[in-house]
């Protein structure tokens, strides 16, 4: 025993992360060096000006794309060792995504594209798959449009839907990539309210945003710039009356760290200084 008390072990490790793009002369260098650990539970959110690499190291730490150097552990398990195979694999039962633009099949209702992936990973028997889905829809108040065609709904509820379906495999992590980028402001408020759901019920979530609004849900902030994380925010468990509050809090964070808010914008969308 060396005395130090043991530190729990981060669901997600990252260390000395790096991603640069061949395809561009000369190579584009996204990500330059990340370190960074999520904690179990914790609702992390990624902020950064356009451009500055926050989809690519969500993609690289979630194994849809290869790093070009670092380590990435998930509950101890390191990622980038590993086959396209068993990666395909830990993505489907481990992990649940959900981006800008959901994609589902057309011929398929609402709950059969939720369901799809929980009966693939194989976690659940069908009953229960069925059981958990329909209970992820009447949560996330889309109980009522289960059988209907996704061309019918709505972008809010599609995106809700696109949140049920992330979470029917029930994954240790959820990663977000400006999930609320296509809503307007009530559907944002929608969606963030289940994302604030799912994270007060323990799971944890890695979500990309360059809107404070989105950002203000989070507990902690970091901020990408020059492919180094170049601020981080602690700013604790978010609470509806604290909303304004933390929303200003973001805004002060960002203006500290040469951001400035895009005139105009009522949104207060994020830009490099
Ligand atoms: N496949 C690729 N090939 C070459 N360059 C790429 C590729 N993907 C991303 N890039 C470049 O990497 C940089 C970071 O892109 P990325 O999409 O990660 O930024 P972002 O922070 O998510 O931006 P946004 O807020 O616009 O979504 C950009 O310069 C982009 O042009
Ligand atoms: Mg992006």
């Amino acid at each position: 025993m060396t005395g130090t008390a043991p530190t729990a072990l981060p669901l997600l490790r990252v260390r000395g992360l790096e991603k640069k793009f061949a395809t561009t002369d000369p190579p584009t260098r996204v990500l330059e060096g990340i370190d960074l650990d999520v904690r179990r539970g914790e609702f992390l959110a990624i902020m950064g000006a356009s451009g500055s690499g926050k989809s690519t190291l969500l993609y690289s730490v979630s194994g849809m794309d290869r790093p070009t150097a670092g380590t990435v552990e998930l509950d101890g398990d390191e990622l980038t060792t590993l086959g396209d195979r068993t990666l395909s694999a830990i993505r489907l039962t481990r992990m649940g995504f959900v981006f800008q633009q959901a994609r589902f099949l057309e011929n398929l209702s609402v709950r059969d594209n939720v369901l799809l992936p929980a009966l693939r990973a194989g976690k659940l028997g069908a009953r229960q798959a069925e059981a958990t889905v329909d209970g992820l829809l009447e949560r996330f108040g889309i109980a009522h449009i289960a059988h209907h065609g996704v061309t019918e709904a709505s972008g809010g509820q599609l995106q809700r839907a696109s949140l049920a379906r992330a979470l029917a495999t029930d994954p240790a992590i959820v990663f977000a990539d400006e999930p609320t980028g296509a809503l307007d402001s009530a559907m944002t408020r929608e969606v963030l309210d289940a994302l604030t759901d799912v994270h007060a019920d323990g799971t944890t979530i890695l979500l990309v945003t360059h809107d404070p609004v989105c950002a203000a849900r989070a507990e902690r902030l970091i901020r990408l710039r020059d492919g180094v994380i170049a601020a981080e925010r602690e700013q604790g468990l978010w609470a509806p009356e604290d909303e304004g509050a933390r929303e200003r809090g973001v805004l002060d964070w960002l203006a500290h760290h040469d951001f400035r808010q895009q005139p105009g914008s009522g949104r207060g969308e994020v830009f490099d200084g």
